[in-house]
């Protein structure tokens, strides 16, 4: 079973990046790390890691983007959970094996140089999860 070795981080959609750090940095004092351009994917996210987990914040670049059709209709707030997968498609494919409905059937570049694909919500109970393999053994950028 190609399943899934921890919590990585916790997705949420914002309006505003450099705006949303503001909160998380210097009300709740969790440094951020990390920040990148996905323009593929229309986004910019930012990682702030906090114990073994990181929080990613992710605003849009353009219309269109991957959270902009989720922040018009539900607005900002918690996007997706984020699941590290070392084994990969492997991982993806045993989803789709057990009839798990995928948003992406191949990995995808995601931050950080990982691969990442998304399931759908309707086989999680209202959850979008991803599922990434990171780049390298340990390494927790
Ligand atoms: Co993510």
């Amino acid at each position: 079973m190609a399943g899934v070795k921890k919590l990585d981080h916790l997705g949420i959609a914002v309006k505003d990046l450099d705006e949303a750090r503001t909160f998380w940095e210097r009300a709740l004092g969790i440094p951020c790390t990390h920040v990148e351009e996905l323009p593929e994917r229309g986004i910019r996210v930012a990682f702030l890691p906090i114990g073994d987990v990181r929080i990613e914040l992710i605003a849009p670049m353009r219309e269109g983007s991957e959270v902009s059709k989720f922040l018009e209709t539900r607005g900002p707030g918690i996007h997706h959970v984020c699941f590290e997968a070392p084994a990969g498609q492997a991982t993806v494919d045993a989803l789709k094996a057990c009839g798990t409905r995928m948003i992406d059937e191949k990995l995808k570049p995601g931050a950080h140089g990982a691969q990442v694909a998304f399931i759908h919500p309707k086989s999680t109970g209202g959850v979008l999860v991803e599922v990434a393999q990171l780049p390298g053994p340990g390494t927790h950028p």
